[in-house]
């Protein structure tokens, strides 16, 4: 039994079998731009199953802040759109939380605005780099002061009048590229953004979908401004990367099968599928339906004979989140894994090639931090321990899965077991379901 203590510890054991049906929490990428993509539109838009975490409440009380209307009616939330046009100065600091998301989006939107706003966050999101975000939408016409070069949170933001760029991305974010899309629905020209744009695209969907001119060719996206956004209802599936520690688990255990409904299954976003299939991984997608514009499909996974594999290349963009669970997998696989082009790990909520290495190594695992990912060789018999989250919630999920393949009844301690509350909240009690 997974014990949640004052302590803000939890205690998960060994698990003799896996089995169960369970739903995860909404899309955290789609739930941020339902609500903010909504708040920039003209009339009313309700958003069912948008998730109720940390994160996405960050959004909400900075969206709030800049006097947008959000009603909570039962489990959707209706959003009262203010138009292009319509957001207000804040009177006080937005403060972003642990937010990567909310922060880089809203930087892109508040770029476009006649008015003085100041972002900040907690200690894990104020040493996250934001002069990706800052310094391409300097170029556009926005001024920014911050720590760090104007690179850090706390950022003080004065937007204005904006012109189109064009802008060859250099890393494959969906922040980034989403933060200047949106500055770009405020400028007066043209924006074309080129290199890296093989992220999610949930934001190219979504505000295509609301009436926002985007064309792409040849891996090339560009925004023509001039064209009012307009409300659109959303119904937010399942997050994939929350699925993806119950594939895991149900992958790498021997007696394991569970199925996760309802889940989203972007192409950009289904990577942790690929991979598990490479690395042998018997893992199947059923009903597959189109829900407000994405793919949503049930996942099944059963107990499998996993093996090393190497990972690099297309699919690091596509499963970014998920290649800290993934380790998990490696671990008890034969064979080695190879994880490269990951140098990204290193830049969310905590440095995640560094965090999970040592972890893994405290459970007894052969793992090695390369500069751009990590070298794993197994299989290795997990050891029960006392691991940390580190401030980031994927992180203390990931030492959930490897406490459940630990031998049946020994306990792993995982401090900071709070921070799955940033996208999962539910997940102890989803976890202590799946052992029944
Ligand atoms: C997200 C993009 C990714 C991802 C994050 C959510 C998004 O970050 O890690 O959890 O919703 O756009 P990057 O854009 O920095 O890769």
């Amino acid at each position: 039994m997974a014990a949640v203590m004052e302590t803000d510890s939890v205690q998960v054991r060994g698990a003799r079998r896996l089995r169960g049906n369970v739903r995860v929490p909404g899309d955290k990428s789609l739930s941020h731009r339902a609500l903010l993509f909504n708040a920039l539109a003209e009339g009313t838009a309700r958003v069912r199953g948008s998730l109720d975490g940390a994160d996405c409440r960050t959004t909400l009380a900075a969206l709030r802040a800049m006097g947008v209307c959000i009603e909570a009616t039962g489990d959707d939330l209706t959003v009262h759109g203010a138009g292009l046009h319509g957001l207000r100065e804040p009177l006080d600091v937005l403060d972003c939380g642990n937010s990567g998301t909310t922060t880089r989006l809203l930087l892109g939107i508040l770029a476009g605005q006649p008015f003085f706003t100041a972002l900040t966050g907690d200690g894990s999101l104020r040493r996250r780099p934001m002069g990706r975000v800052t310094e391409p939408l300097s170029r556009m016409g926005a001024r920014f002061l911050g720590r760090g070069n104007d690179a850090l949170l706390p950022l003080a933001v004065r937007g204005g009048a904006l012109h189109g760029i064009e802008y060859a991305l250099p890393v494959a974010s969906a922040q980034v590229k989403s933060a200047l899309l949106l500055a770009a629905l405020f400028a007066d020209s043209p924006t074309t953004l080129t290199g890296r744009t093989d992220s999610r695209d949930h934001t190219e969907r979504m505000l295509r979908a609301m009436g926002a001119h985007i064309t792409e060719q040849d891996g090339a996206i560009t925004l023509t401004p001039g064209a009012p956004l307009v409300a659109r209802d959303v119904d937010v599936p399942g997050d994939i990367s929350s699925a993806a520690f119950w594939l895991v688990a149900g992958a790498a255990h021997p007696d394991a099968e569970i199925t996760v409904t309802h889940v989203g299954v972007n192409p950009s976003r289904t990577g942790i599928l690929d991979m598990l299939h490479l690395m042998g991984a018997d893992v199947t997608m059923a009903n597959v339906r189109e829900v407000s514009g994405e793919p949503v499909a049930d996942l099944t996974v059963r107990s499998s004979r996993l093996r090393g594999a190497e990972i690099g290349g297309a699919l690091v963009p596509r499963g970014i989140d998920e290649l800290v669970v993934l380790a998990i997998a490696a671990t008890v696989a034969e064979g080695r894994t190879i994880v490269r082009d990951a140098a990204e790990l290193r830049a969310k909520e905590s440095d995640r090639i560094t965090t999970v290495v040592e972890g893994l190594r405290r459970l007894g695992a052969r793992a090695e931090a390369r500069d751009d990912g990590y070298v794993i060789d197994g299989p290795n018999a997990l050891i029960a321990d006392a691991l940390e989250s580190h401030d980031d919630h994927r992180l203390a999920m990931t030492w959930a899965v490897a406490a459940l393949l630990c031998p049946d009844g020994e306990a792993t301690a995982i401090h900071g077991a709070h921070w799955a509350d940033v996208s999962y909240p539910g997940f102890w009690e989803t976890l202590d379901s799946l052992r029944a």
